[in-house]
């Protein structure tokens, strides 16, 4: 981790004392959206377990009016002196004496703010149809802000049932986790009272709210369950998909968990402004409008099916994490890992059209292991040293690696043997909490095996391993020697000398889609015998690419796959698997780009859209290193490049064929995209003149191959097609097409153009809080767009901390991160950290919570440094032997 400053003021967090429970909370609150405050009063039922003369609650940015005690049911109650701890967020009540264990209340009276970060209870802008500025307040309490709406005990450890009741003006519709119990008029009549029915047993973080102008469309479960999607007004018909959806999702959780949702309703509602994608508050699910919005016509097929996953993930959530929640932060995957798994089993089973399986590979497997194979990942069960931490442990190790993890032990157990340690793990635990060892044992129970031992290695240590293969034949069988090393991405050794239990599978050229041989791999060197192989035939690992491991063939056995590759014989998930290997041990420096580029040249027949995404992530790493090297070298490399897509661009063409799958469009966007870039002229005046029809006739543009056409305007357009895109953002009222025109204009290589942009997005406001990180990712694309982001962070670190709330807000980190990572050299690696070493607008404090993010940015800028200076000569060779 990026050590700087002093490490012994590191800051002493402290959990709440256990000697007290709450057991129930009534909470009251009146928001007023015309002054962005709120009003408070909220009575906790807590159990006294130990004799204590002080209690403890978090709290935050409220200001507390008056605390008191009800000792006795019937007591008048007494006023208390409070003191509060601000680092903390911890207010402790004087008690008037020692209490012996008993039953109390607290009552609190307090008035809060409906701030504008997203977090707590906040208000969202949105613009009416005559486009007069509104608002709506709701909440977002993951992880620590329900002290910022109530006093409570902030801790997932604390459950316990809510009643929640809400004061507004008559016009709004308010919503919480629960259906409506009653609506009164208020006392003085001119607001309404709408008092909600009492929670299950729960954590606070899942405590929710909703207030504003809202409309819905609803549809009922077969278990009867009734589902809503609200929307701000005019935006209710975008939510048919989501609400189809869900009312399926609910039905097939049921049966899948074998427990049924126990709550009468469930509502979905997209907030205009969510720091998040989603968050799934039980009863009262709130996502981001993109993700949970849906025009036919004009949403990508890929956003759908992402629409798809976020509604599964969330409503999975009402299982794994709202019934069964961790005890503590550090299980969060508990939560995570599982409702990231059952997203795809719920997608891949009811939306066959989008072929999740096979995005699964890039967009968990191989995210989860980019992440993991740098010095400065974690474990799974990831300690928790600062709440100021949570936000940043919410990453592809705790969402992508452990939904891989789970991957592979459901493919290890098997399916029904996986589902039944599951639902025993649930029934066991349900309206309780557990930790990972918990479903350890449910797993074993019901697997007859030791889960613990062979699964405590990938949660608890950090890092997965690297196989590497030889092979020798012996009559008909086949030999293998297997060695395990942690994979590390920049190839160096792994100080802890971490051994795995790893599954292992073989598959063979005879019959490349059936599993050969199963073994378990536990020591760090075993010789395996698959029998029945012909000499000559192809021997792979990790068939279907089930594993969460890489594998390093001999280049005898990777030649061998070669044809098999080329002519698609091997399955996809396969092709897939090897060549994301490939591409990531070019960082390492033990394969070159010219190997790469073999396979790659071997894979032009490839009609996969995932595979196709990982051959044309290895040749982007080509692009940028030579484009490091020098401007000629940039210009071969694009030649060559052209030279290998070339044949397949024009044949895939830029429209949709009749009969085609989801995929196709998909693949056709990414090899033009590719041919664009390398600067293939016939290319950009085809997305050129896509663009203009869809301006000039009003033609459509396909929207799988929307962000592809916009990019090449930003690259290519000049302040003509800038000021186009803009003008699209501007009057578009679907938020993807404004984040694409977002992404795609922070690509333009002029600097006045990103100056505007910027100043637009950020200094004016005229992008969400929410959607302003779009704004740097696509400045990669440019040396001087690197160049701009990263000054432009370190202007304006300031006024980034201030707008998210400071260091740990994700979205904050997010952008540290698009400002630096794309740098490769190490000379920019010690600027970029010494840059937050040194920075003044950060606090001892905020270092601490940023040395992960800090320490992961200065290593990926450090590897592609080292992939270049690994290639410099290889790319040279090769562009030489291409005669370029
Ligand atoms: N529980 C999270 C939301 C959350 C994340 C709260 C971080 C607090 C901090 C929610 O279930 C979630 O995982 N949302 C994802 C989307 C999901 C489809 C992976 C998100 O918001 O990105
Ligand atoms: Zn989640």
């Amino acid at each position: 981790m990026a050590t700087c400053g002093n490490p012994n003021i590191a800051f002493k967090f402290e959990r709440l004392p256990t000697f007290a429970e709450p057991t129930h909370y009534d909470v009251r609150l009146s928001p007023c959206l015309n002054q962005f405050s709120f009003e408070g009063q909220s009575t906790i039922d807590i159990t006294i377990k130990e004799a204590t003369d002080v209690l403890k609650v978090h709290a935050q940015s409220l200001l507390i009016q008056s605390v008191s005690l009800v000792a006795n049911p019937g007591d008048a109650a007494k006023t208390l002196q409070t003191t509060y701890d601000d680092k903390l967020n911890i207010l402790s009540i004087q008690l008037p004496s020692i209490l012996q264990p008993q039953k109390v209340q607290l009552v609190f009276k307090f008035v809060g703010e409906l701030n504008d970060k997203m977090r707590g209870f906040y208000r969202s802008q949105y613009k009416d149809k005559n486009g007069a500025e509104k608002f709506l307040a709701s909440t977002q309490f993951e992880s620590t802000y329900a002290r910022y709406a109530f006093p409570c005990f902030d801790e997932p450890i604390y459950k316990a049932t809510f009643d929640v009741t809400l004061e507004v003006e008559n016009h709004l519709t308010a919503l919480s986790n629960m259906n409506v119990l009653s609506e009164t008029p208020s006392a003085d009549g001119k607001r309404k009272v709408v008092k909600f029915a009492t929670t299950p047993k729960m954590s606070s973080y899942l405590v929710a709210f909703a207030v504003g102008e809202l409309e819905y469309i609803s549809a009922q479960t077969k278990s009867g369950v009734e589902m809503r999607v609200y929307t701000v007004p005019g935006k209710k018909e975008q939510g048919q998909y989501s609400l189809d959806l869900s009312v399926k999702c609910i039905d097939w959780y049921n049966e899948w968990f074998d427990i049924a949702y126990p709550l009468p309703k469930c509502d979905l509602i997209a907030i205009p402004d969510f720091s998040m994608g989603a968050m799934e508050n039980w009863g009262l699910v709130t996502y981001r409008e993109i993700a949970l919005l849906v025009d036919p016509g004009v949403t990508s097929t890929r956003q759908k099916s992402r629409v798809a996953l976020v509604v599964a993930h969330e409503l999975a959530h009402l299982w794994f994490g709202n019934l069964v929640t961790m005890k503590w932060w550090t299980d969060l995957w508990l939560k995570e890992g599982f409702a990231s798994f059952m997203e795809y089993m719920f997608v891949g089973a009811n939306c066959p059209e989008f072929k999740i399986w096979l995005h699964f590979l890039n967009d968990e497997l191989a995210s989860g292991m980019a992440l993991d194979g740098l010095r400065n990942s974690h474990p799974i069960e990831v300690e928790i040293n600062n709440p100021n931490e949570l936000d940043e442990i919410y990453d592809s190790i705790t969402y992508a690696k452990s939904n891989s993890v789970n991957r592979m032990l459901c493919y290890y157990l098997s399916e029904p043997v996986f589902q039944k340690g599951l639902r025993l793990y649930l029934k066991r635990f349900q309206y309780s909490n557990a930790v990972t060892q918990d479903l350890w044992s449910a797993l074993s129970e019901a697997s007859g095996q030791n889960v613990n031992e062979l699964m405590s290695g990938w949660t608890q240590q950090m890092g997965f391993p690297v196989l590497s293969v030889s092979q020798r034949q012996d009559g008909n069988n086949r030999i293998l020697t297997v060695e395990q090393r942690r994979f590390i991405a920049d190839g160096g050794e792994d100080p802890k000398n971490s051994l795995w239990q790893v599954p292992i599978t073989v598959s063979v050229g005879s019959a490349p889609s059936d599993v050969k041989s199963r073994f378990l791999l536990k020591e760090k060197q075993q010789e395996f015998v698959v029998e029945g192989v012909a000499p000559g035939e192809w021997v792979k690992l990790n068939t279907g690419t089930t594993g969460f491991y890489r594998v390093e063939y001999s280049e005898e056995m990777l030649t061998a796959m070669l044809p098999d590759i080329s002519s698609r014989k091997m399955p996809v998930l396969d092709r897939f698997g090897l060549i994301n290997d490939l591409s990531a041990l070019l960082n390492t420096g033990r394969v070159s780009i010219a190997q790469f580029a073999k396979v790659a040249a071997s894979s032009t027949n490839e009609d996969e859209y995932v595979v196709w995404g990982a051959i044309d992530e290895g040749m982007s790493k080509l692009l940028s290193c030579a484009r490091e090297m020098s401007e000629d070298t940039h210009k071969s490399a694009k030649q060559l490049i052209i030279k290998m897509f070339e044949k397949s661009g024009a044949e895939l063409g830029f429209s949709e064929q009749p009969g085609e799958d989801t995929q196709k469009m998909m693949l056709r966007a990414t090899v033009q995209a590719r041919l664009a870039r390398a600067g293939h002229q016939p290319t950009i005046d085809k997305f050129n003149q896509l663009f203009n029809d869809f301006l000039e006739k009003g033609t459509p543009i396909h929207p799988d191959i929307r962000l592809a056409t916009f990019g090449v305007i930003a690259r290519c357009g000049g302040q003509d097609g800038f000021d186009k895109l803009m003008k699209l953002r501007e009057t578009t009222t679907f938020q993807e097409i404004e984040r694409q025109a977002m992404i795609a204009m922070s690509q333009t290589p002029e600097e006045a153009l990103l100056t505007q942009l910027f100043e637009y997005g950020f200094e004016k406001n005229k992008v969400r809080p929410q959607d302003q990180l779009y704004l740097f990712v696509g400045t990669g694309a440019t040396r001087m767009g690197q160049e701009f982001a990263w000054k432009y962070f370190r202007d304006h670190i300031k006024e980034f901390l201030g707008k998210y709330g400071g260091a740990n807000s994700s979205l904050f980190q997010r952008c540290l991160k698009f400002a630096g990572e794309s740098f490769a050299s190490e000379q920019r690696a010690l600027e970029f950290r010494d840059y937050f070493c040194n920075c003044t607008d950060l606090t001892d404090m905020d270092r601490q919570t940023l040395a992960r993010p800090i320490g992961q940015t200065v290593e990926a800028i450090r590897l592609s440094a080292r992939l270049l200076e690994a290639n410099r000569k290889v790319i040279e060779d090769l562009l030489k032997e291409n005669n370029l």
